[in-house]
């Protein structure tokens, strides 16, 4: 909430992020309010009751942080300091919804009474009992990219009346057995769901007829389980390959709001980035690699032992108080400062979730 003070004034003014603050404000009331009782029974029925409400109450903060990212630039011309802060912003606000959801999670799937429906098919919760909380000690990589692979394939299906085959692979070899790894299966399905949509939309996109089929390898390493998507999508040109975890950045036509219902195959442009969010919140990663006229390899990168997949969480300090200061940006290198040096300009707002030195490098 702090760090949502120190945003553009004129962003703060946005009648959806205003919507969100209070949200944020209303909660943190009620929770405080536990703070000095008894851990008796019944509170902490009525605090796990509160929990849930919040978790409903907070839903839809993406799309309602996004609708007003997009009520500032329909209202005014933002420059690219204040574009930076605020993709700084969303990096950081996001990773820490992810976070604020994970214990909220815990907290209720351990303490609760009732697991929600959905819940209880997106974890897996129910089908063997080895869950602690949101956690499978041995979530099956390969279970949860057929799962995965399956319902992008339905959206695209509906959209196409047709889609790209599954192939999948471990070690480079047609996949044998499970590969389980101690992970949050909702994330994971995340990532992999958000990924095959992009893949689907491409291949569909540039093969009219036999669409080429998605390749995906699971490798397991000493220290990095890798999971590789490789699509025969057309790729991406090496110059939007800086947007691609911009929010907002989409080539795909905006979904119109009487879809609102319904799932888009994409158009918010937020797949990306907040998939790389889910991969670094336990120290692993998302990157692209692209060749244009052919197709592009999207990895996923998780740590292969538990103990060294900790939460990575934003902190608030004088440093992230730095980011949100207005700077005027000089070019410091030859060139236009928006296209094939933008990399380095990158580097003069470094953070561990904007744009870390390997990206750039
Ligand atoms: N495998 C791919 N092949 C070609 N282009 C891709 C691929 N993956 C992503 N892109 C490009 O990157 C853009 C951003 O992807 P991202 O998933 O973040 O947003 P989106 O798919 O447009 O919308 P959504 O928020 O619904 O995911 C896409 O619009 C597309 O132009
Ligand atoms: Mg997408």
């Amino acid at each position: 909430m702090k760090e949502i003070a120190l945003l553009p004034e004129n962003l703060l003014r946005m009648p959806s992020v205003g919507l969100v603050n209070q949200w944020y404000e209303r909660s943190f009331e009620e929770i405080i309010q536990f703070e000095q009782m008894e851990p008796d029974p019944p509170i902490l029925s009525s605090f796990c009751e509160r929990l849930v409400h919040i978790r409903n109450r907070h839903a839809d903060v993406v799309q309602t942080m996004a609708q007003g990212v997009l009520e500032l630039k329909e209202s005014h011309e933002v420059d690219p300091s204040t574009e930076n802060s605020i993709q700084y912003f969303l990096d950081r606000f996001y990773m820490s919804r992810i976070s604020i959801r994970m214990l909220i999670n815990q907290h209720t799937l351990l303490f609760g009474e009732q697991i929600g429906p959905r819940q209880a098919s997106v974890t897996g919760i129910g089908s063997g009992g080895r869950h602690i909380g949101s956690i499978d000690p041995a979530c099956d990589v390969a279970a949860v990219v057929r799962d995965a692979y399956e319902n992008a394939r339905f959206l695209c299906d509906r959209y196409y009346l047709a889609s790209p085959e599954l192939q999948l692979l471990q070690d480079g070899v047609p996949s044998q057995g499970p590969m389980p790894i101690v992970y949050v299966p909702s994330h994971l399905y995340h990532m992999l769901f958000e990924l095959f949509k992009n893949s689907m939309r491409a291949v569909m996109e540039t093969h009219e007829s036999c669409p080429p089929p998605i390749t995906v390898n699971l490798v397991r390493g000493q220290e990095d389980v890798s999971v590789k998507l490789s699509d025969r999508g057309g790729g991406i040109p090496r110059s939007v390959s800086d947007l691609l975890f911009k929010y907002m950045y989409s080539t795909a036509p905006q979904p119109s709001k009487s879809d609102a219902h319904t799932v888009p195959l994409a158009g918010y442009g937020y797949g990306l980035p907040i998939s790389r969010l889910y991969a670094r919140y336990f120290h692993g990663d998302l990157m692209l690699m692209s060749c244009e006229g052919y197709g592009t390899d999207a990895v996923i990168y998780l740590k292969a032992l538990s103990n060294e997949a900790n939460e990575l969480l934003p902190v608030f300090n004088r440093t992230s108080t730095k980011f949100y200061r207005p700077v005027t940006q000089l070019a410091d290198w030859s060139g236009s400062l928006n296209t094939s040096n933008s990399q380095c300009k990158n580097r003069d707002k470094v953070s561990p979730l904007s744009s870390p030195v390997s990206h750039s490098l």
